[in-house]
C-alpha cells in the first residue's frame, strides 16, 4: 500500500489512492479512518490529527514550522516523530508511508 494507518485500536488501514498535494490527513479523511477527528479541518490549530510517523520516512518530511510544533507540545502523547497529518502534504517519495494515529488527549 501507498499509505498505511495504524488506528487506536491496533487496525491497518491501508490507502492505495493518494493524491500529490492532498495532505495525509485528508487522505484519511477520505478513506473513513475512524477517529480521526481533524476538528479544525486542516488549518493548522486543532491537534486532533496528531499521528506518529514510521521514523524511516521522517527525513523526507519538511521541518514542523513553529506552529505545528507549539501544537504538539500541547499534546501529553507528543513523541520525536509526531506530526499533524493536515501538514504532511503527499508526494511520491512518501510511497509506503506508515503512520499511527496518537493517542487522544
Ligand atoms: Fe486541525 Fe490538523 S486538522 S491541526
Amino acid at each position: 500500500p501507498k499509505l498505511t494507518v495504524v488506528t487506536r485500536t491496533g487496525d491497518e488501514i491501508e490507502i492505495e489512492q493518494t493524491r500529490p498535494g492532498a495532505s495525509v490527513m485528508e487522505l484519511m479523511r477520505d478513506h473513513d479512518v475512524p477517529d480521526l477527528l481533524a476538528l479544525c479541518g486542516g488549518s493548522r490549530s486543532c491537534a486532533t490529527c496528531h499521528v506518529w510517523v514510521d521514523t524511516a520516512f521522517l527525513s523526507k518530511l519538511p521541518e514542523a514550522v513553529e506552529e505545528e510544533s507549539e501544537l504538539l507540545d500541547s499534546s501529553m502523547h507528543r513523541q520525536p516523530n509526531s506530526r499533524l497529518s493536515c501538514q504532511i502534504k503527499w508526494k511520491d517519495e512518501l510511497d509506503g508511508l506508515r503512520v499511527t494515529l496518537a493517542p487522544e488527549d
